[in-house]
């Protein structure tokens, strides 16, 4: 064999090797990691954002890893009184045509004016193209996010007061333009059971989940400020409108609860893989065994299992120090 097909099959092999051991440890963005929404578009790279208060802003990376260091863009800041300030959960979705990033603002003197806004973005999610669409409806609402269903079209579902004591997760139409909604609101879920009721009854932070042909929601179960802070899950029945309630079957407790010196696992968005068959989940945590509500929160990322009838599971949290290779 020559000396110089040693050399390349050396280096074939250290690059197979290191590709297949590219992995991080989390968590991926401390302080600053609340709400965390993460999505891989087709351009390869992921993209994360998560709630800064003060204005929206986006960072990407090809790899978790490097989510951990990459430039913040700031995509909205407003000195407009009703939306400049308690900036919260912004959520980047693709509909069709266009990026759109769903998120809540609110007035600087209390958070009676949380309501849910929405930017048009481009083609790519990275444009400097964003510019401000319009107020969603005029209820303290917050956590927008789209769920979509084959049969009955795109919803908007957030997190409302709407005609309860509580937050609750409540769903309405989203009109085709992506930036309107339309109809009465509904609510799905309030905080009824125990485990959602620690420290004070909240449902808040919807996800919509797709696996084995199911429609499910993840959500946050309880007040931010307890360590018993976790994510639930609904699953729809396939077939009723699911504007109604009884559409939902709730989870009998917390799918993901604090675990491995992380507590409040909550807030959460789901990603897939660059192959498109694994499924992960980003969500926020804290150290404090007290629970948090505020920046110190820290962006968490782990794989789910899913099953192909559409049973899932969210695991516990993962250990810092526990080495996770990248999604594949
Ligand atoms: C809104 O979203 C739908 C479905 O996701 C898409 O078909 C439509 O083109 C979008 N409309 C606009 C104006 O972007």
């Amino acid at each position: 064999m020559k000396f110089s097909s040693i050399i390349s099959g050396i280096a074939a092999a250290c690059s197979l090797f290191g590709s297949a051991t590219a992995a991080f440890t989390n968590p991926i963005r401390s302080p600053g990691g609340s709400d965390p929404f993460i999505m891989r578009s087709g351009d390869g790279y992921y993209y994360l954002m998560t709630t800064s208060w003060t204005d929206l802003e986006i960072a990407r990376s090809t790899t978790i890893a490097g989510l951990k260091t990459a430039t913040k863009k700031v995509i909205y800041t407003s000195t407009v009184t009703n939306r400049c300030c308690n900036i919260w959960a912004p959520e980047i979705h693709w509909m069709g045509s266009a990026w759109y990033v769903y998120f809540t603002a609110g007035n600087g003197d209390n958070l009676d004016g949380q309501r849910m806004h929405v930017l048009k973005g481009g083609a790519s999610a990275w444009d400097n193209s964003y510019t401000y669409a319009g107020q969603l409806n005029d209820v303290w609402a917050i956590d927008a996010s789209v769920i979509r269903f084959s049969a009955y079209g795109n919803y908007l579902m957030f997190s409302c007061m709407y005609g309860v004591t509580y937050q609750s997760i409540c769903l309405q139409k989203l009109n085709d333009d992506n930036i309107s909604l339309s109809g009465s609101i509904t609510v799905i879920s309030s905080p009824e059971q125990t485990w959602e009721k620690y420290s004070y009854p909240v449902n808040e932070g919807p996800a919509a989940l797709y696996a084995g042909g199911k429609t499910m929601i993840s959500y946050s179960a309880s007040y931010c400020w307890s360590p018993n802070y976790c994510l639930g899950l609904l699953t729809w029945d396939g077939t009723t409108s699911p504007t109604l309630k009884s559409a939902w079957t709730k989870s009998s407790g917390c799918q993901l609860s604090s675990g491995s010196g992380h507590y409040g696992t909550g807030h959460n968005s789901f990603f897939t893989s660059p192959s498109g068959g694994e499924t992960w989940i980003a969500y926020h945590a804290t150290s404090n065994s007290a629970g948090a509500c505020d920046d110190t929160r820290y962006t968490m990322v782990q794989k789910i299992t899913v099953g192909s009838s559409g049973s899932v599971s969210f695991g516990t949290p993962a250990a810092n120090s526990l080495s996770i290779s990248e999604p594949v």
